[in-house]
This record gives structure tokens, sequence and C-alpha cells, in this order.
């Protein structure tokens, strides 16, 4: 009778341990509650539209760069270094972003990558909150068309640096011939932001002046895999071509 007794006893405690767990568990979901609430128009919320449009224009104390420098929300055109790195609009529609880092419902909790580039890009100590995500979502919403599909490129710079296959593009890319004027371009376009004389980007080091460092392999390093703040280039984005060519203007240059 007495072992019966102590048997149900172990079990009801089983049940309730059980029940907790799961209890937890929707507690957890709770705090990383991320929707992106849209009014009776379908839209998201003027005020919080608002809050996603100030961050992703507030350039970072730390390094000077804002979101803007890097993505398109269809409006800043005019900086060229945004046509090199995937357009927000239409952002909270894909399935997975940044090359499969984030994927499902991790899309949205993540600002659609949007975490990353926080802690990365613009080097800020506290992540962005719940609130923050909300608004960059909201944003992103607002600049879309409704008409953008999966936004799709080939990269080893992420989710993780890939450089078993940086070697074998290394060794690709030095069996081409670079052609340095177009090398010139594609450098004022893509690099000359950070890199160039006029650049306000904090703590970016000057290629003419690091001679010793800078040579093939440390370019196309760079270009592949990024670096402490430097984005990393896409197959898509810049061709093995046109890194072949960037590595002619560089090295010629010096
Ligand atoms: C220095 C450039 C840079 C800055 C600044 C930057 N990003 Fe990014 N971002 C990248 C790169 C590189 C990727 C990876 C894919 C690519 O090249 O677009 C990326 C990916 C993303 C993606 C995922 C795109 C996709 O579909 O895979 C989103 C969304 C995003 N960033 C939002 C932001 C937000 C929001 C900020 C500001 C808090 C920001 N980024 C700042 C360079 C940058
Ligand atoms: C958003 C700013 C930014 C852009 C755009 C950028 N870079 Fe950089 N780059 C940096 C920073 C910052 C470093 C220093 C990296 C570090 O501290 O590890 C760097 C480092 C480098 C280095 C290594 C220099 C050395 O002294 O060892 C090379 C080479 C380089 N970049 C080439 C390029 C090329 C080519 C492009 C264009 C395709 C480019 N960068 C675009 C910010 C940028």
């Amino acid at each position: 009778m007495k072992i019966i007794n102590s048997f149900i006893f172990i079990f009801a405690i089983l049940l309730f341990i059980s029940g907790c767990g799961k209890k937890s568990e929707v507690i957890t979901d709770k705090k990383t509650d991320v929707k992106t609430e849209t009014n009776q128009t379908g839209k998201p919320d003027a005020e919080l539209i608002k809050k996603g449009n100030d961050i992703f224009y507030s350039a970072s104390k730390e390094t000077g760069l804002k979101c803007a420098d890097c993505h398109s929300d269809g409006t800043n055109t005019n900086n060229i270094e945004t046509k090199f790195h995937a357009p927000v609009m239409g952002a909270t529609k894909r399935t997975s972003v940044y090359n499969g880092m984030f994927k499902g419902a991790d899309v949205l909790k993540n600002a659609c990558g949007g975490t990353e580039c926080w802690k990365t890009y613009l080097k800020n100590e506290t992540p962005l909150t719940d609130e923050q995500v909300n608004a960059l979502n909201a944003y992103y919403i607002s600049v879309s068309k409704g008409d953008e599909k999966e936004f799709a490129y080939t990269t080893i710079g992420a989710p993780t640096k890939d450089k078993a296959k940086l070697k074998e593009d290394q060794t690709k890319i030095a069996s081409l011939t670079g052609d340095a004027v177009k090398g010139g371009t594609l450098f004022k376009d893509a690099c000359s932001f950070c890199h160039g004389k006029n650049s306000t980007v904090k703590k970016v080091p000057s290629l003419a002046e690091n001679k010793e460092d800078v040579n093939m392999k440390s370019i196309i390093y760079h270009i592949r895999l990024g670096s402490k703040y430097m984005p990393f280039y896409s197959f898509e984005s810049l061709t093995d071509q046109d890194v072949a060519d960037i590595c002619a203007f560089i090295l010629n240059n010096k």
C-alpha cells in the first residue's frame, strides 16, 4: 500500500513538473512576441513606422554608419552603396534572410536580419528591444510596394565565414585578368563610401597607406567575408570578375 501511495505521489510530482515546463515555454514565447500589427487600413501604426524610420536613419556613435547607408528603402537612391546590399522593401514577407541565418518565425523576431547588422555594423552594445524590432518591421512594411518576392543571393560571408570556399575563390580570382579602369568605377561605387578621402565613417584604414597589408588575398578576404564592420559582398553584387577588376585598380594604384 505504502509503495503504491509513494508511486502515485512521484507520478503527481512528475505531472506537476512537466506542466511547469510547458508554462515557462509559453512565457519565453511571450517575451519575444514580435508582431507586425496593422490597423483597419492594413498599414502598420503611423507612430511605430516613424520610430522605425528614425532607427533606419540614425547614425551609430561608434562607427558613424546607419542602416540607410547600406540598404535601400526605395528613397535613399543617391547613396550608391545601397545597391550592393539587400533592399528592406518586402523584407517581412521573406521566409529566410541573411543567407539562412534567420528562418521562419525568427525572421520577424530579428527585424528580418536587422538585429545582426545593429551589432555588427553599428556596434551598438545594447541589443534592439522588441519594440524597436516591431518598429523596424513596421517601417519595412510601410516602404514595401507589396509585389516583392524572396530576395536570393549567394555568399560565403554568412551565416558562417567559409574559409575553405574563400581559398577556392582567391585561386579563381587570381587566374582572371583585372581591368583597372572598370575596377576604379566599382571602387568608387562600392568602397569609397568608407575608404574614400571624404568618408565620414570612423576607424576605416586607408588602403593607400597600409601598403604592406593590402594584397590580392586580403582584398578578396575582406570583400567576400567582411571584417569587424566592413560588410561582405555577395557573388551577385560583386562578381569574381568585378573583384579581379577592383584588385587591379587598388594594386596598380599604389
Ligand atoms: C555596413 C553596411 C550595413 C549596415 C550599416 C547595415 N547592414 Fe543590414 N546587411 C548588411 C549585409 C552585408 C547584409 C547581408 C546580405 C546583404 O549583403 O545584403 C545585411 C542584411 C540585412 C538584412 C537581411 C536581408 C536579407 O533579405 O537577407 C536586413 C533586413 C538588414 N540587413 C537590415 C539592417 C538594419 C535595420 C540596419 C540598421 C540597424 C542595417 N541592416 C545596417 C550590411 C549592412
Ligand atoms: C562600411 C564601410 C566599409 C566599406 C563599404 C568597405 N570597407 Fe573595407 N574596411 C572597412 C573597415 C572598418 C576595415 C577595417 C577592418 C578591421 O578593422 O578589421 C576595412 C578593411 C579593408 C581592407 C584591409 C585593409 C588593411 O589595412 O588590412 C581591405 C583590403 C578593404 N577593406 C577593402 C575594401 C574594398 C575593396 C571595398 C569595396 C568593395 C571595401 N573595403 C568596402 C570598412 C569598409
